[in-house]
């Protein structure tokens, strides 16, 4: 996938996509929200949020940020923001996941939802999703990964070839996903029909940035 390939795809996807990809994906867009345990005032943001199906879900004390590659999709985001007066929707963007506009540590939770194996470069999409997020938030994935079942997989490697086509990859491997993004992997489940989608709830393992590091060992050292 190539962002041409994908602006192009969720195009055509947008209009009916909630009819298609609505009540099949929701199990997984409401446990992740479940196990995100938004606390008031904290900022999340969802990272290719598409038509914003997940967005009635947060709870109200929290301030979401959607972004996506495709003005179609999001449209349909603004939406729905419009329509069931979505207050705590802070603000959507149209934006590139791989290289985004926002300042290190802007977030505290950052998600992904059926977004991995459609961005051309997951690692660069986790590794932005790291950046952003502040030190010791968490990161939250829900996708579809590689099949362990040798029928199944076999079927998703012939599918391979027409990535482009349906918007998404059905081949990436979980184990390879997570050797490539370094994820700190706290939590994983299986969700949606059959368990055939991984969610995955992962420490944001970067490091301090200097200043902060200093600051927290000045203060350790005065309460000595
Ligand atoms: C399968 S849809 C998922 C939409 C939504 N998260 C949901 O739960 O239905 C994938 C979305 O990711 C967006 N996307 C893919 N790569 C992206 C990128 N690099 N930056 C921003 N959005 C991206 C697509 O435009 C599309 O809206």
């Amino acid at each position: 996938m190539d962002l041409e390939a994908i602006e192009k795809v969720y195009r055509r996807y947008a209009p009916a996509y909630d009819l298609y990809f609505g009540a099949l994906f929701q199990p997984g867009r409401r446990g992740v929200i479940e196990r995100m345990r938004c606390r008031p005032g904290e900022r999340i943001l969802e990272v290719g949020v598409g038509t914003g199906l997940s967005l009635p879900l947060y709870p109200h004390h929290v301030q979401v940020t959607g972004i996506d590659l495709s003005r179609e999709m999001l449209a349909r985001a603004h939406e729905r923001k419009a329509r069931l007066h979505l207050d705590h929707v802070a603000a959507l963007r149209c934006m590139d996941a791989e290289d985004m506009q926002f300042p290190d540590d802007s977030f505290d939770k950052v998600v992904a939802m059926y977004v991995v194996s459609v961005a051309p470069n997951p690692a660069r999409l986790v590794e932005e999703m790291r950046r952003v997020c502040a030190p010791g938030g968490e990161l939250y994935i829900v996708n579809h990964f590689h099949n362990t079942s040798p029928a199944i997989a076999a079927l998703e490697r012939l599918m391979a070839p027409f990535s482009k086509l349906m918007g998404f990859r059905p081949d990436l491997s979980l184990e390879q996903f997570i050797r490539d993004t370094g994820l700190e992997v706290i939590e994983k489940a299986a969700v949606n029909l059959f368990g055939y989608w991984t969610l995955l709830r992962a420490r944001n393992n970067k490091p301090r940035r200097a200043s902060e590091a200093q600051k927290a060992t000045a203060t350790a050292d005065e309460r000595r």
